[in-house]
């Protein structure tokens, strides 16, 4: 069954947690995605980005918190999900088996792709035409993309937006408009967090 979603909306998170035995990978993550949007998925290695993506494919259940994808239940409908969603699994392959694994994300024209890290450890030119692809694919056919990734250049090139975890919250959603602008958003976003662990973050 299909609920109904915002018009224009394709991923709604909604207060995401998950905890691992007493660690907590991710708390609180509230983001909309919007289709046709590629959305960059920034943080430091451990703030949760895998994980997150891991709950948004139905592999890990949520803690607490919700989330749909093109309105179908995270939990409920993982399956249509998975029907629907392409998936690059994480992991740091490099070069031919990451094209690859993004080529088999690809079957079945996904309508949302949820790529981890899809760009680590290619060459140059590899990391263009991977980039390239999934403008192409959510500018000419509408697709929604979540991508995780450690290099700002990725994001700043196919993104408008890009949101960020910061100690498996979600810190931040800036929207691109400049380089310049972008780091002074990040460093500015940063101090605030460092501001608020003072009062308890
Ligand atoms: N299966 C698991 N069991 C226990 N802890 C886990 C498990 N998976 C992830 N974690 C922990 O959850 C936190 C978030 O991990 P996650 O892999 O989601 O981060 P990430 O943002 O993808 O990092 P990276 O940039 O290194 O890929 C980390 O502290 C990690 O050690
Ligand atoms: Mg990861």
């Amino acid at each position: 069954m299909v609920h109904a979603i915002p018009e224009g909306q394709a991923i709604d998170m909604r207060n995401l947690r998950k905890v691992f035995g007493n660690r907590v990978a991710v708390d609180d993550v509230s983001i909309q995605i919007f289709r046709g949007e590629i959305l960059g998925f920034m943080g430091h290695n451990g703030a949760g980005k895998t994980t997150t993506i891991r709950m948004l494919l139905g592999l890990l259940a949520p803690t607490r918190g919700s989330a749909s994808i093109l309105g179908y239940d995270i939990v409920r409908e993982s399956l249509a999900i998975r029907r629907l969603a392409g998936c690059r699994a994480t992991g740091r392959p490099a070069g031919m088996i990451q094209k690859v694994t993004l080529a088999q994300a690809l079957i079945n024209d996904p309508r949302v792709l949820l790529l981890d890290k899809p760009t680590a450890g290619l060459d140059p030119l590899g990391r263009h035409e991977t980039l390239e692809l999934i403008r192409d694919l959510a500018t000419n056919h509408g697709v929604t993309v979540l991508f995780s990734t450690h290099i700002l250049t990725d994001v700043e090139r196919i993104c408008e937006r890009v949101a960020i975890l910061h100690h498996v919250r979600r810190l931040a959603i800036l929207r691109l408009t400049s380089t310049h602008c972008f780091c002074q958003n990040v460093a500015s976003a940063l101090k605030s967090v460092k501001a608020d662990a003072k009062g308890g973050f």
